[in-house]
């Protein structure tokens, strides 16, 4: 069968947050034309595969994507033409190779990615399969529980909230197309609330409200009663995932609860908040809820409540099989959030899934917070298995875009689709 890449070319367009990206096209000699677009994160982990930016200060203050569109255009594209599109991990290893040093930084992690997505994409049209099916390793597709981003602190947001993120889980929904709309409600039952104390309804980069709240506790209570208000049971219907994002208050060796006046905790005292909020709140995911360098307090923290939540590891693993390893031996966490541009292409993304399938560990595939309308992430979360989605609130289109494709395959897949928790209910 006739297949060969004919053309790759890049585009600079723009994210979520009106910066610059990159998107790749990809014809094959068979008439076949796709195109994938890269996210971009602003919390970025240290170890992160780096993103190539112009540094040209007369252009989008620096953060142009003119040397990563020439990377694809005049680097790579002339190197990959004549190679078969399915050959994934083959044409991945060659720019891996082409970049030289580890980090991808000389070719750009956002060029090399646009470019794996985009073969990604042109090989399922090729073979007349759905992304999600081409993809699709050796488990079984799944439609993911979304984690959805309705309420935010720390440096997303000007109030007294420390943490970062705090998301939705509807995951006693019977449906994805369910769950949403129970996410939906709740995001709206919460703005309801938040106009009627007479706080805020602006969003964030993700969707999330940022009300200027007095506390961390005021947080999940006003949640709490946003799910109950949207006529759901906390914790059974609708559970509450946290992403504190230690890292961003993490100062010179203690966690820094500034804004709210907590004062400064070890990582002990910190896992005993958490348990204590556990005790307290319908808790069932908590993210980065210590330093990306705090390995040891890691392993304490994952000790303690490991059996009451997942325990997921974000900026310290980078999607990178490497450190994920070292958390697999040293039991650091017993979930990951995996996202492509950490890693830069899609194989090592899919190897650093496998590691935590066969390992039994939990994994959620997540957006960044500038994003595009490019719904890859959908199909790749179905194809994976795992059953957890981070992909925002439910408001903003690029966040929209991803929900609506996993409603799409939810309806394409009839009555075979699954739609199942890996957490259970805490009740
Ligand atoms: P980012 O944030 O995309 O800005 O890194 C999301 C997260 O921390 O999970
Ligand atoms: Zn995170």
């Amino acid at each position: 069968m006739n297949r060969k890449i004919a053309t790759i070319n890049a585009l600079e367009i723009l994210d979520s947050r009106g910066n610059p990206t990159i998107r790749v096209f990809v014809s094959l000699d068979n008439g076949i034309k796709a195109s994938a677009s890269v996210p971009s994160g602003a919390s970025t982990g240290e170890h992160e595969a780096v993103e190539l930016r112009d540094g040209d200060k007369r252009r989008y203050d620096g953060k142009g994507m003119l040397k990563a569109v020439d990377s694809v255009n005049a680097v790579i594209a002339p190197q990959l033409l004549g190679m078969d599109p399915t050959h994934q991990a083959e044409i991945d290893q060659f720019m891996i190779d082409m970049s030289g040093a580890s980090n991808k930084g000389k070719l750009g992690a956002n060029a090399i990615l646009g470019v794996s997505m985009a073969v990604a994409r042109a090989a399922a049209m090729t073979a007349d399969l759905p992304l999600y099916r081409y993809l699709q390793g050796p488990g079984m597709v799944r439609i993911p529980v979304p984690m959805m981003n309705i309420l935010n602190g720390g440096k997303h947001a000007d109030n007294s909230v420390d943490f970062q993120e705090f998301m939705v889980m509807p995951f006693g929904a019977p449906s994805f197309a369910e769950a949403l709309r129970y996410g939906a409600e709740t995001f709206h039952a919460l703005k309801g609330i938040l106009k009627k104390k007479g706080y805020a309804t602006s969003v964030g980069d993700e969707g999330g409200f940022a009300p200027d709240l007095k506390s961390n506790d005021e947080a999940c209570e006003l949640i709490i009663g946003a799910i109950e208000s949207a006529g759901y049971v906390p914790g059974k219907d609708v559970a509450i995932a946290l992403d504190p994002a230690a890292s961003s208050f993490f100062e010179n060796g203690v966690y820094r609860l500034g804004k709210s006046g907590q004062g400064d905790k070890t990582s002990a005292e910190m896992t005993q908040l958490y348990q204590a909020w556990i005790d307290r709140f319908p808790i069932v995911s908590i993210e980065d809820g210590l330093d990306e360098n705090d390995w040891e307090g890691f392993r304490e923290h994952t000790a303690v409540l490991g059996d009451r939540i997942q325990v997921v590891g974000d900026d310290i693993y980078v999607t990178n099989t490497e450190f994920i390893a070292r958390g697999l031996r040293d039991k650091t966490t017993n979930a990951v959030l995996i996202k492509l541009n950490q890693i830069g292409t899609v194989t090592e993304t899919i190897e650093a899934v496998r590691l935590c399938r066969n390992a039994g560990w939990g994994y959620v595939i997540s957006h960044r917070s500038g994003e595009t309308e490019d719904t890859f992430l959908a199909d790749f979360a179905v194809g994976m298995g795992g059953g957890q989605i981070k992909t925002g609130s439910a408001c903003r289109s690029e966040r929209i875009a991803k929900y609506n494709r996993l409603l799409e395959i939810e309806a394409e897949l009839g009555r075979t689709a699954v739609f199942e928790s890996p957490l259970r209910p805490r009740l």
